[in-house]
């Protein structure tokens, strides 16, 4: 007889993480004398973890401590430095209770929607969306509604898409700076969306990841609104992606019930992680080196691409990408990007994996890697598209 596979099985890929492989695949194949992969696919800094970070696990580690698990919403003094960051960084003060270091930011979501939400309600988010978002919320048995976001609204939500929606949704998730646009909810923005959010009994999810990788203003927290649920992590302006370590600022209601199912769900984040992402917070100075090299990667491809015929670009105003209508050159931008790999070697994401109704005309380029890297793959294009 059959075995019974389960409707979360049904989960699609996270297509980043394909093309990431066929990446691999072809760097891997290629002859001497081959051009090198330029990778700018991956949503990841090119530079391991702040030194800080790793001679902090290093002498854990050296010293023999035990390294197990720690209690489920995190090390204490990990949790006391994630709070100063909240007043030295917004001027907001959050207390340690309201803390929960989580498994990165990924494994922050399973627990924001299942203490927040039922089977069966109903999530707004923009489209383009960070797809694991969407992908979470459906083998949850939550149902994601999607607001079709465009460059009038630089693809972020509005109060009018909400307004739209009978019946409003449960909760509304919102990313600034976004992925894959890299726009932002400007705090005026973010304030009328949670007035609007109080006002309909909707739960406010801020995804705040990329807080710190900002090139004009700085963002906005969402961290002082009541009822709001932040997640951020040490992934990317910290740069400590496979450290697998993050953070939510819970609301009060929330904390225990989140603290409940972190026991059983994660147990809690991995032990040297939390020793590595506190002594993170030391290392500004290393940081900020890597904010002005992404600034500058930026520069130099919203010069360069335009010139090259990529010109309909996103005002990234934060994060490291770059999210481009290919409209004009293509309607199949997951073969466009694979053919872009096959014959210059540049790795890019198709839209599709962020937009399933207008990726097909979107590439998204990510440019945390070397500075050379994107001069080199910006004249690759050029000559590619001539
Ligand atoms: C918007 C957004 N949220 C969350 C994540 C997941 O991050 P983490 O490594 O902390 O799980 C990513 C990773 O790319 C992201 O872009």
């Amino acid at each position: 007889m059959a075995l019974k596979v389960g409707k979360g099985a049904e989960a699609p890929p996270f297509i980043v993480m394909d093309v990431i492989a066929a990446a691999n695949a072809r760097a891997a194949a290629s002859a001497p004398g081959d051009p090198r992969v330029i990778r700018m696919e991956v949503g990841q800094p090119s530079t391991g973890a702040p030194a800080a970070a790793v001679e902090a696990a290093t002498a854990a580690m050296r010293a023999g401590e035990t390294l197990g698990y720690t209690e489920a919403l995190g090390i204490r003094p990990l949790r006391e430095r994630i709070a100063r960051l909240y007043v030295e960084r917004y001027g907001v003060t959050v207390p340690v209770a309201r803390i929960a270091v989580t498994v990165g930011a990924s494994g922050a979501f399973p627990l924001a929607f299942l203490a927040a939400f039922d089977r069966g309600d109903r999530i707004a988010l923009a489209a383009p969306f960070y797809p694991p978002y969407v992908n979470i919320l459906t083998a949850l048995g939550l149902e994601p509604v999607l607001l079709e976001a465009g460059p009038e609204s630089r693809y972020q939500p509005t109060v009018a898409m909400l307004e739209a929606l009978d019946p409003p949704p449960d909760g509304l998730i919102v990313a600034s700076p976004c992925n894959p646009a890299g726009t932002m909810l400007h705090a005026d923005e973010l304030a009328a969306l949670a007035r609007w959010c109080t006002g309909h009994g909707v739960r406010l999810i801020s995804d705040e990841i990329y807080h710190g990788l900002t090139y004009g203003e700085p963002a906005a927290t969402a961290a002082a609104i009541p009822g709001a649920v932040v997640i951020n992590s040490f992934s990317k302006y910290w740069s400590m992606t496979g450290w697998r370590v993050g953070w939510m600022v819970l609301p009060e209601d929330l904390a225990r019930p989140v603290e409940r199912l972190a026991q059983n769900l994660f147990i809690s984040a991995p032990g040297v992680s939390q020793v590595a992402a506190l002594a993170a917070f030391d290392a500004d100075a290393e940081l900020r080196g890597h904010v002005a090299r992404y600034a500058a990667n930026r520069a130099l491809l919203l010069d360069a691409l335009p010139k090259a015929g990529i010109d309909r670009l996103a005002p990234a105003e934060g994060a490291f990408y770059l999210y481009a209508d290919v409209g004009h050159l293509t309607n199949d931008s997951a073969a466009w990007c694979t053919r872009m790999l096959a014959e210059i070697a540049v790795a890019a994401t198709p839209g599709v994996d962020f937009d399933r109704t207008r990726g097909h005309r979107t590439v998204r380029f990510s440019f945390c890697g070397a500075t050379e890297d994107m001069a080199e793959a910006a004249e690759r294009i050029r000559r590619w598209l001539a």
